[in-house]
């Protein structure tokens, strides 16, 4: 079998305690079953050049780690990576922050992790490369010779191509997402507008049902939805219940039901849209007073960037609100917290509670609301309120589906969710937990790997296509 070589902005090395982000929770045990390389940013920032590249080696994984200069850290990870690509991939074109100095601080960054990563890439090397912060990286390696097979998986949304368009430059980014052999998308909206943005936008030719020619190579479009751990989180969260932690927080409840929230600080996750549908609640039904918390834990996030700084102060604000407005000296409705929680501690927390709200205006899955249907105790599950604009919901088809937009709909959801007969809950828990036994993170890795290392499609190998951006 080939060396696997894991590309990706962060890399989850081991030891650094908790911290949030679904893509470090999904590649670390799909690496860990295989063993590699994972390669990518260590997090530091420096005045001058970086230091050499560092190496941990850890059981069968080699984690190699380079540090980036102050203005690459600048206008590739706060500015276009995290202004411009993050905001526009989450259908928020209001939110783009948009400078040709950041676009060039990105290319850099990507020929620069190029560049480290030939000294020891070998020829036979499988590489896979995660996320929007590296969409050039396959295309800088080609031109430095290297034709190993590479993959592409994007862990977040891809909108249709009318907003993409909207991204100055696109034309110079996006189709160098074709120098890759297979491009991996969450869900299948995902995937057909990328295929609609490669056929219309770049007039490539389709081959077969979901490869295209590029530069007379086929790159290959699938779908293939990151999944969790689903037994061994179930069995986490039975043993982390009975933690002196989660029985403190249990035991600071007073019997009260609890409802549960976990997402980063990031305005994709909606958290004024739900402190304000929980508000209305609170205002809807008054005989939950005294009667539920509810838990937000929400760790900061890219906080350097000025979006994200506000939405602190937004929601702290709401926070205030909510709690002044409804609490007692005995009773505090809403409990805020933004310290990061080790995952064994979230499993606890998540079995112990009532209700899931995961509410995102847009996500490319939503790995917390996996998380939270795999804890459920079956005999007595919680219920999971769930946006019907996250990846998750379509294998969470049976979760209480919601249009976070809609605040007074999602205070009736909560309302539904915490009053729902035994049964319902038994049911709706057992459809969900099958679909995601169905697709494990294991299958995840395992499916994308095999697509990438399959033999290619043949193009019919009429003269090459060429296109804007392409070599
Ligand atoms: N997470 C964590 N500690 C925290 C908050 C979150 O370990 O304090 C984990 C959570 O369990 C989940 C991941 O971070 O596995 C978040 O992934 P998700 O897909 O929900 O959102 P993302 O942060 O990737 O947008
Ligand atoms: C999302 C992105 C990841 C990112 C994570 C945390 O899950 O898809 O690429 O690693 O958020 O964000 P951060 O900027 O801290 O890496």
């Amino acid at each position: 079998m080939a060396r696997l070589v894991v590309v990706s902005n962060r890399v989850g090395v081991p030891e650094k305690g908790a911290r949030a982000g679904g893509l470090e929770v999904s590649i670390r045990p799909a690496l860990k079953q295989r063993g590699g390389i994972w390669f990518g940013w260590n997090g530091k920032f420096s005045e001058g050049d970086p230091p050499p590249a560092e190496t941990v080696e850890r059981e069968n994984v080699s984690y190699v780690t380079v540090g980036l200069r102050q203005d690459d850290y600048e206008e590739f990870y706060n500015g276009f990576a995290n202004r411009v690509l993050w905001p526009i991939l989450h259908y928020r074109l209001d939110l783009a922050e948009f400078t040709r100095r950041d676009l060039g601080g990105y290319f850099r960054v990507n020929e620069f992790f190029a560049a480290n990563l030939e000294k020891f890439l070998r020829p036979d090397d499988v590489v896979w490369v995660h996320d929007y912060h590296l969409i050039p990286l396959a295309k800088a390696l080609r031109e430095r010779g290297h034709k190993n097979k590479i993959g592409f998986f994007i862990h977040i949304p891809f909108p249709p191509p009318e907003i993409v368009t909207a991204l100055p430059n696109h034309e110079r980014l996006m189709p160098a997402l074709g120098h890759y052999d297979l491009v991996g998308f969450q869900t299948e909206v995902d995937a057909t507008n990328f295929s609609r943005y490669l056929a219309n936008e770049c007039n490539l030719r389709r081959i077969d049902g979901d490869s295209f020619e590029f530069d007379g190579r086929a790159v290959k479009v699938g779908v293939f939805p990151v999944g969790v751990e689903t037994d061994a989180f179930s069995r986490l969260a039975r043993r982390a219940i009975e933690s002196p932690f989660v029985r403190d927080v249990l035991g600071s409840l007073s019997g009260r039901a609890m409802i549960i929230g976990v997402d980063r600080l990031d305005y994709s996750k909606g958290l004024p849209e739900r402190m304000d549908a929980f508000e209305r609640f609170l205002t809807i039904f008054p005989e939950w007073h005294d009667n539920v918390t509810y838990l937000q834990i929400t760790p900061f996030s890219r906080s350097a960037i000025p979006e994200y700084a506000d939405l602190g102060r937004a929601v702290g604000e709401a926070v205030g609100r909510i709690n002044g407005n409804f609490g007692e000296a005995s009773w505090t409705p809403l409990r805020y917290i933004n310290k990061a929680h080790s995952r064994t501690a979230l499993a606890g927390l998540y079995r112990a509670a009532r209700v899931g709200l995961v509410t995102p205006l847009r996500d490319g899955m939503n790995l917390v609301a996996k998380e939270f249907i795999a804890a459920q105790d079956a005999d007595d599950p919680g219920v999971l309120v769930l946006s019907r604009f996250a990846g998750a919901a379509r294998e969470c088809a049976a979760a209480l589906l919601v249009n976070p937009y809609d605040h007074e709909g999602v205070a009736l959801a909560i309302n539904r969710a915490l009053s729902m007969p035994l049964e319902e809950r038994r049911q709706r828990h057992a459809v969900n937990y099958k679909a995601l036994l169905h697709n494990d993170l294991g299958d995840w890795a395992e499916r994308f790997l095999g697509a990438l290392e399959r033999p290619p499609v043949r193009t019919s190998a009429p003269p090459p296509m060429r296109i804007a951006g392409g070599r």
